[in-house]
């Protein structure tokens, strides 16, 4: 008998049918007649009822198939009564295909902590909840793809390994095979790069924007979908030393042109998820609200998980800039908060994330698109406007998650460009490759950067990004 997933035997008429399932179990419950299992092989949130009776299937086999344990079940499809499911399995024999010691397997069925499951990490995909959360950001991933290569985008492969650092922020991981320690140093007593693998100084890749930009100004629409990686000491719920960025480029577009794309892409995958992940986002919303729950009345979300979803895809984004944003931020909170007080006194500091959900979650309860910020706080990339402060800058901000967005306008004009790299001390040098697309075939284009993880975490209903990731990369954390 040829295996048969979970999935399929619950999408498709089998009754009659032997078939052979192959899958871990959850439970197990018993008494003298009869033996139930729970049968989960991840193609599906629902386990499927396994009976087996003791006349027919060893008692031996039967104590091995404990949580945790793998197994194959041959047996034919029957209607089912009890199981809240149209079909179980009736089983005809039982094979163990690998044991899992009750006195030892962590995932025992009881509630277990998420903090507690990040410690088991390479366990952890078998619960109900990460299950879910993995399959959801695989549609999710899918989604991207579709969406780009459906509007005749090309998918671009930027280097991991690079020699430049595209958001300027100094946040990189170097990579070198000098010895550690030790390295050959020159004769001014510098570290001699000339006999690294690389003969110079490299590090993992902040972003595949400026790479990106050189295929735009060749295949016009492209994008990007790779890891990246920032050495920033940031312990938060949002932040991890190792994420996924999408990130499209397209030449001939302007900020309203790149604000509309953002806009749509986004809208397109949470769609998807909705439409494609139904049973995982009821089983992920349930679990939400539990979470809800335990907060005070007055700090509950109002919206649960899917109906948040919908709000987004159903209505526009706001937009505004970041001036209008300040005013906004100074006529709420009359003197009455210190964070928010700072702002009044400078134009041209940075938002705070407590700025950014004050506009997402309390003032305008919707998706924000913040442009035109300051130059001296975004990348030397953007392009400047008219006014000689600002930018062509657009950050958008998600309820609960805040920037899930970062992009621009590029700065096309090759003076401008120099004049500000200048200004910020980055050597024309380092980067005379990228200067040459404002040498030859200059043209206005934008793009975007799409943090993954932060999608999957508002898309999910999760808390912490350290859970939408299969193995995050935090400081301190790269045991596996
Ligand atoms: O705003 P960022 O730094 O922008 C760029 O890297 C641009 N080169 C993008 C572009 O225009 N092509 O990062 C973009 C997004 C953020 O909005 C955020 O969603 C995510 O990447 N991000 C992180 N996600 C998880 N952990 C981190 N440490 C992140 N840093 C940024
Ligand atoms: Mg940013």
């Amino acid at each position: 008998n040829k295996r048969v997933k979970i999935k399929t035997v619950l999408e498709q008429n089998l009754i009659g049918q032997e078939i052979t399932l192959m899958g871990w179990v959850r439970t197990k419950r018993s008494n003298k007649n009869v033996s139930f299992i729970a049968l989960n092989d991840g193609s599906t949130i629902t386990n499927y009822q396994v009976v087996a009776d003791p006349n027919v299937i060893a008692d031996d086999i039967l104590k091995k198939c404990s949580t945790g344990a793998c197994i194959k079940i041959t047996g034919s499809v029957v209607e089912s009564l009890g199981s809240g499911q149209s079909s179980e399995i009736n089983a005809q024999s039982i094979e163990i295909l690998g044991e899992a010691d009750p006195e030892k397997y962590p995932l025992q069925p009881k509630k277990h902590s998420l903090e507690f499951l990040r410690e088991i990490a390479h366990l952890r995909m078998r619960t109900n909840t990460f299950g879910a959360v993995f399959r959801v950001r695989h549609a999710l991933a899918f989604a991207v793809h579709k969406y780009f290569n459906d509007k005749g985008f090309f998918y671009i492969h930027t280097p991991i390994i690079t020699a430049s650092d595209a958001e300027g922020a100094g946040e990189m991981f170097h990579v070198t095979t000098l010895p550690i320690g030790n390295p050959p140093r020159t004769e001014d007593g510098k570290v001699d790069y000339k006999q690294d693998f690389f003969e110079r100084e490299t590090n993992l890749t902040v972003s595949g924007q400026l790479e990106g930009e050189l295929a735009a100004m060749a295949l016009s629409e492209i994008y990007t979908f790779g890891p990246t990686f920032r050495a920033e000491n940031s312990n938060t719920t949002r932040h991890l030393a190792e994420f996924w960025m999408i990130e499209p480029e397209m030449a001939f577009y302007d900020a309203e042109d790149n604000q509309n794309l953002a806009e749509d892409f986004l809208k397109y995958v949470i769609r998807y998820a909705l439409e494609h992940c139904e049973e995982d986002l009821k089983f992920l919303a349930q679990r939400a609200q539990d979470e809800e729950n335990t907060k005070p009345a007055d700090q509950r979300a109002e919206l649960g998980l899917i109906e948040k979803l919908k709000f987004v895809v159903e209505n526009d984004f706001v937009r505004l800039t970041y001036t209008e944003a300040i005013d906004i931020l100074r006529n709420s909170n009359p003197n009455k908060k210190k964070k928010f007080q700072y702002l009044i006194e400078s134009w041209g500091a940075d938002l705070q994330s407590e700025h950014e959900r004050y506009l997402v979650e309390k003032h305008f309860k919707k998706p924000v698109i913040l442009t035109d910020y300051p130059k001296d706080i975004k990348a030397f990339y953007m392009r400047q406007n008219e006014d000689g402060k600002t930018v062509a800058a657009m950050d958008i901000l998600f309820p609960g998650i805040g920037e899930i967005v970062g992009g621009s306008q590029r700065e096309e004009r090759l003076e401008k460009l120099t004049q500000r790299m200048q200004e910020m001390n980055i050597p024309e040098e380092e980067l005379w490759w990228y200067l040459d697309t404002r040498r030859f075939g200059a043209t206005p284009h934008a793009g975007f950067g799409l943090g993954f993880e932060r999608m999957v975490l508002f898309v999910t209903g999760m808390s912490n990004i350290r859970d939408v990731i299969a193995f995050p990369r935090t400081p301190g954390n790269a045991e596996f």
